[in-house]
C-alpha cells in the first residue's frame, strides 16, 4: 500500500481524534443548528455559546442581515473570478477604500479570508528582496507561520522572539541588517487574549529601520476608539506599516484584510498569490462587513458592552481560582496544561443541565505542549443572567474536575 494511505490509515486507527473519540470526549466538528448567538442550539438543546468570535454580536443583527441580503439580490452569490480578473466589484473598492479611511492609512486590500491575507502579504512582502528577515513572536498565529513557511527562507533569515518581550525583540533586532527586516506581532493574541506592548514594539522598530507588522484579527472591532484596533489603542497606527485583520470575528462575516501605504497594497495586489489566484468575497460578504461599520463608526455601546462582559467574566472566573493567564480582552483562557484534561472538561461544560455551555479546547500546535487550555470568548449581546449561570456551571465543573 501507498506509505501516504498507510500513514492516513494509521491515524484512522489509532491517532488522538481516534482514541479521544472511543473514550466520548471528541470536542471538534460539534454542529451547531441555529444562529451563533450568546445561546445557541446543539444536539436539541439551549447552550451557552462561549467559544465564538461574534465579539458584537453582529451575525445576527437584522440591519446586518438584511443589507447583506439586498447584496446578494442586487449582485447575485457569487464573484466567479479573482480580484485581478473579473471578481472586482465596486463593493470591493468601496470596502478597502472605506477600511483604509477608517484605520487611517493610504490603502487596503481586501482578500477572502485572513488566513489569506497572512499567507500572500507576509510571503510577497519577504520575497521582494533577496536577503529580507522575519523577526516573529513565538505565538504568532499559524497563518503568519505559513506566510513566512512561503518565502521559503534560510534559518538565519527567521528570527523568533520571545512572546511580547520587547527586551528580547531589542536583542533580536541587534542582529537583523538594519532595513531588512519585518516585525510581526498579533494585536491581540488569539489563544490567551494578552496584548502586545506595541509602544516599545513601534519604538524599536524605528530604531532598528524594520518594518512592523501587526495582525489585528482580535483587535479590530473590540479595542481603540471606533473599534479601529489594538494600534490607534496605542495611538501608534502611523508607525505600524502593516496592519492584517479578519472580516470573520468582529465583523461577522468571512474575509481578510492588509491596511497599509499605496505602494506595499499596489507590491500586495500584484505579487500575493493567495490574492491573485483565488475567487474574490462574494458580495453579501462584502456588504455585511459595511453594514458593521455602518453600526460601529457611529456607535461605540456594542464595544463597551462587550468589554463589560468580558471584565465581568475575567474577575469571576479569576475569583473562582481559575487559571486564567494575562487576558485584557474578550478572550479568556483557563489554562489545563493537559489535553485529556481540557477535553474531558469540554464535555462537562457542554453535557451540564439543564443549560451546558460550548466552549473551545485548544491543543498543540495552536497553542505549546503543556500549555493545553481552554478557550472562551465573549459577545457584546450576552446578559446578565447569563453571566451569572455561565459563573455557576464553572463553579460547579471546576470543582467536579479539582481545577478550583
Ligand atoms: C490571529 C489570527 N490571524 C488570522 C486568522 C485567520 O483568519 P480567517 O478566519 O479570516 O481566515 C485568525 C483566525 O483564527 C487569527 O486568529
Amino acid at each position: 500500500m501507498n506509505e501516504i494511505m498507510k500513514t492516513c490509515k494509521k491515524y484512522k486507527r489509532s491517532g488522538i481524534a481516534t482514541i479521544a473519540k472511543k473514550m466520548g470526549l471528541y470536542p471538534y466538528f460539534h454542529p451547531i443548528t441555529s444562529e451563533q448567538g450568546p445561546l445557541v442550539k446543539m444536539e436539541g438543546k439551549e447552550i451557552i455559546m462561549l467559544g465564538s468570535n461574534n465579539y458584537l454580536g453582529m451575525t445576527g443583527n437584522n440591519q446586518v442581515k438584511s443589507k447583506a441580503i439586498r447584496a446578494m439580490q442586487e449582485f447575485g452569490v457569487g464573484t466567479t473570478g479573482s480580484r485581478l480578473l473579473n471578481g472586482t466589484f465596486a463593493l470591493h473598492d468601496s470596502l478597502e477604500q472605506r477600511l483604509a479611511k477608517f484605520l487611517g492609512k493610504q490603502d487596503c486590500v481586501i482578500f477572502s479570508t485572513g488566513m489569506q491575507a497572512n499567507l500572500g502579504t507576509i510571503s510577497s512582502l519577504l520575497l521582494s528582496i533577496d536577503d529580507s528577515v522575519v523577526i516573529s513572536d513565538e505565538l504568532n498565529h499559524a497563518s503568519i507561520i505559513d506566510g513566512i513557511t512561503l518565502a521559503k527562507l534560510p534559518k538565519n533569515r527567521k528570527v523568533i522572539f520571545s512572546h511580547n518581550d520587547a527586551n528580547d525583540l531589542k536583542q533580536k533586532l541587534k542582529t537583523v541588517p538594519k532595513g531588512k527586516g519585518i516585525i510581526i506581532t498579533e494585536g491581540v493574541f488569539s489563544m490567551e487574549g494578552d496584548v502586545p506592548p506595541l509602544d516599545k514594539i513601534t519604538e524599536l522598530a524605528k530604531q532598528y529601520d524594520a518594518m512592523l507588522y501587526v495582525d489585528d484579527a482580535h483587535g479590530i472591532g473590540v479595542l481603540g476608539p471606533e473599534g479601529r484596533g489594538a494600534a490607534a489603542k496605542f495611538k501608534v497606527t502611523k508607525e505600524v506599516d502593516i496592519l492584517m485583520g479578519t472580516f470573520s470575528k468582529s465583523f461577522a462575516s468571512s474575509g481578510g484584510y492588509i491596511a497599509a501605504d499605496k505602494a506595499v497594497c499596489n507590491w500586495v495586489r500584484h505579487h500575493a498569490r493567495s490574492f491573485i489566484f483565488s475567487a474574490s468575497m462574494p458580495p453579501a460578504n462584502c456588504a455585511t462587513v459595511h453594514a458593521v461599520l455602518d453600526l460601529i463608526e457611529n456607535d461605540n455601546s456594542y464595544r463597551e458592552n462587550l468589554l463589560c462582559v468580558a471584565d465581568k467574566m475575567r474577575k469571576g472566573l479569576d475569583d473562582l481560582g481559575f487559571e486564567i493567564g494575562l487576558s485584557t480582552t474578550p478572550i479568556i483562557p483557563i489554562i489545563i496544561g493537559d489535553e485529556m484534561k481540557a477535553f474531558k472538561f469540554y464535555k462537562k461544560l457542554f453535557n451540564h443541565k439543564p443549560k451546558g455551555i460550548f466552549t473551545n479546547p485548544v491543543r498543540a500546535p495552536a497553542v505549546p505542549k503543556g500549555r493545553e487550555l481552554m478557550r472562551t470568548s465573549y459577545m457584546a449581546t450576552m446578559t446578565e443572567d447569563l453571566i451569572d449561570d455561565a459563573l455557576s456551571i464553572f463553579e460547579t465543573v471546576g470543582k467536579k474536575m479539582k481545577f478550583i
